[in-house]
Order: C-alpha cells, then structure tokens, then sequence
C-alpha cells in the first residue's frame, strides 16, 4: 500500500518535473481538497493546514461566503477590465480602506504582491522625483525587477543585468543607522512590519517609529509591505495599526483574496494625486471576481469576530507551544516564528508525520506559522501535543 501510495506520489512528481520550470522543492504530499483548517490528500490523509498555502487561505478552506462569492460573481459577470466602472470594485476598494490606516484613503487594484511593490516603488519615485530607495535588511518584497532589487541578498537570484533604482539596507532595528541613512535624497523607505520570509521577525516599535519619524522629516515616503502581515493576520486588519504609525503607502496581497489571486496599493490622498489618467495600469487587476472575493474576506473578518481570534489564538500558541524543540516564539498575531534548537525543517517534518503542516523561513531556525484566521484552540491543543512529542535538543 505505501509503496503504490508513493508512487502515485511520485509519478505526479515526475508529470510536474517534466512538463513545469521545476523550481519548487515540493512537500510530500498530494492535496485533492480542503474545508475549514483541514487540507484531505490522495491518499485519505486529513491534514491540519497552519501555512496556509504561504498565508493566503485566510479563511481557511470552502468558506462558504468566499465561495458562494466567488461562484455568484462569476456567473453575473467573470470579467470586465478597468476601462469601465464596476460597483463591486467600487465597493471592494470603499471596504479596503475603510478598515486600513486612516491617511490611505485610495486604492489600486493588481494581481499580486510583487506587482503591488513593483508599482508603490514606482508611485514613491514619481511622487518624490528622488531616484534612491532604502529597505530593511532580511526584507522580502517579491521576484519582479523593483521588488526583487529591495530584498535582502537578492543577488542570489536577482537575474536583472542592474537594479532599477538606487538601493540601500538599513540594518532592521538600528534606529542610529536609520537616522544616519534617512535623508534629503531618499524616495522612500520600504519595509515589512513584521518580516515574513525572514521567520516571522517584528520588528522594534521604536524603530518603526524612527522610520515613519524621520522619513517625515525628510520628505520620503514611507511604504509599509503588508502583503504578508495585513488583512487580519497581525490581529488588527493591517501591523501598522498595531504599531500605530500611518505610512504613506501600503500594499496587500496574499489573504487579501483569501485564495483569488489579487494584490493592492493604498495610498493617501497626497500620493495618488500625483497620478492621473494612464499613469497607472493593469489588465486583470480589480477584476469583478476578485474584487468580490476582497469583499467576502474583509465582512468574513469583520463579521465572524477573526482580529479577536487571531488575537487569542496568538496568546494560546505563545503559552502552550513552547515546548519541544521550540525555545521562543516571536512575530504577530498568526504569523508567528517559533525558534527551534535545531533545523526549522527537521520540525516541519516531524509535525507533518503527526499530520500538522507548518513552513520554514530564510531563518533556518525558525519554523513559521501562517495559520488561517479561522483557526480554533483545539487546533492549538493539537500542535502543542504534537511538539510536545520531540524531545528537546538538549534532553
Ligand atoms: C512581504 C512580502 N512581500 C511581497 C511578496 C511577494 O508576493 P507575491 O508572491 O504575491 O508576488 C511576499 C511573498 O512572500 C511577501 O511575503
């Protein structure tokens, strides 16, 4: 039985190898559906999802708002472009900033984070006419040619022949190098509240104050990348509520949809006044069926009560799952690092033998949690039991 079940495995690995670009080290796993928290594989297999398919299934899985959403808009009208007025994106866009920071009053829909980057970066340069950018060390922003140029050791793979722009790393938390680097010259600074990619890193209220505080006083934009940490995950709607600092601009993507691929830029008034007709565009973007999929989400957190739960789910993860191989817990609401006392990956694959599917990071110790908003206590319960069967390293 395990030997065919392995081959059927193995035989779809061999399918994807030899007809994709197979550049994903995939999870040893077939999904064939999911409900709730739960992703059911080929082989019968009833898997607790607390990745969240890189932190996009906010709602988890066959919501039936999201779903019936997506069915009904798809039926009424699967598409339209830009170049005529929808009330379901006017009503996606009218929800989004309503729950975002008070001073991003306006929307622009794309496709996905890197898009939703590409274009804030842009945005910031033509509004600032200053051509140098500054990020934060171990940020992630995206693949594409701004994005990819303002993440941390991109060079690895950047690919592009030069960067587009001028780019430089404050180091995260070095509030004296933040004032050191912030000046006259800069465009804007562009940072993740709480770092994703690098395993789920908050950074310093203070130093997030000295970002927004100086690029204030030097008239630089400040563009907070929420395309992981927002819609819900940090357990206010964006991190930078909980922060409690205003930026310039913000972008969203990922749980933004819940699953329907679509990103946004938020801007204040002052940022998006400074485009006008054709300065800004995009095919697929703000398109009916993901526009009323934004809408699904943003009333499913707000209607079933989600910041609390997140909020609360955080506190019991915090206070159970330091057990095992786990030493601290650091991050934001469900987007969590647990810092192990070995390899993150040796824990992920210790968990998913009990049927628990968490994620590394580019921090090899920390294992990252990026649980659906839905998540419920039992599903704590469960991992803290399943963590509690790894013996510490040092036992
Ligand atoms: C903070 C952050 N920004 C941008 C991106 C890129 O998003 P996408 O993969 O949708 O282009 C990611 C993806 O992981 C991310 O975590």
């Amino acid at each position: 039985m395990a030997s065919e079940i392995m081959s059927a495995f193995d035989q779809l690995r061999d399918r994807e190898v030899a007809a994709t670009i197979p550049v994903y080290g995939q999870l040893p796993f077939v999904p064939v559906r999911a409900a709730g928290c739960d992703i059911v594989t080929d082989d019968g297999r009833w898997i607790l999802d607390l990745y969240g398919g890189h932190a996009v299934a906010a709602l988890g899985y066959s919501h039936p708002r999201l779903t019936s959403a997506i069915q009904n808009q798809s039926k009424e009208l699967l598409f339209q472009s830009n170049a005529v007025a929808l009330d379901i994106r006017a009503h996606a866009a009218e929800l989004l900033i309503s729950v975002a920071p008070e001073s991003l009053r306006r929307a622009f829909f794309v496709n996905s984070g890197a898009e939703a980057n590409e274009n804030a970066l842009r945005m910031a340069l033509v509004a600032t006419g200053r051509s140098k950018i500054l990020a934060i060390s171990h940020g992630f922003h995206g693949r594409t040619a701004a994005a990819g140029a303002v993440t941390w050791k991109s060079e690895k793979w950047y690919g592009f022949p030069a960067r587009p722009f001028d780019v430089d790393f404050i180091p995260r938390d070095d509030c004296q190098a933040a004032i050191d680097m912030i000046g006259d010259d800069i465009a804007a600074v562009i940072f993740e509240p709480v770092q994703g990619v690098a395993g789920a890193y908050d950074l310093s209220q203070e130093f997030v104050e000295t970002l927004r505080d100086e690029t204030s006083r030097h008239g630089a934009l400040l563009i907070a990348d929420e395309v992981q940490s927002g819609m819900g995950r940090s357990g206010q709607f964006f991190a930078c509520q909980a922060y409690a600092i205003e930026p310039d601009i913000l972008t969203s993507a990922k749980s933004l949809g819940g699953g329907i691929p679509t990103g946004a830029v938020l801007a204040s008034d002052e940022v998006a006044g400074c485009f006008g007709l054709g300065a800004l565009g995009t095919t697929f973007g703000g398109g009916p069926v993901a526009a009323a999929a934004v809408v699904a989400v943003i009333e499913s957190i707000r209607d079933e009560g989600l910041l609390k739960n997140v909020r609360e789910r955080e506190q019991q993860i915090r206070e159970q799952c330091v057990v095992g191989p786990v030493k601290k817990i650091r991050g934001m609401g469900l987007l969590l690092g647990l810092v192990c006392d070995r390899p993150a990956r040796e824990v992920r694959d210790a968990l998913l033998e009990h049927d628990i599917l968490t994620g590394t990071s580019s921090d090899p110790d920390a294992l990252r949690i990026l649980a659906p908003l839905v998540i419920e206590d039992q599903h704590v319960n469960r991992l803290s039991a399943a963590l509690s069967t790894i013996a510490p390293a040092d036992a």
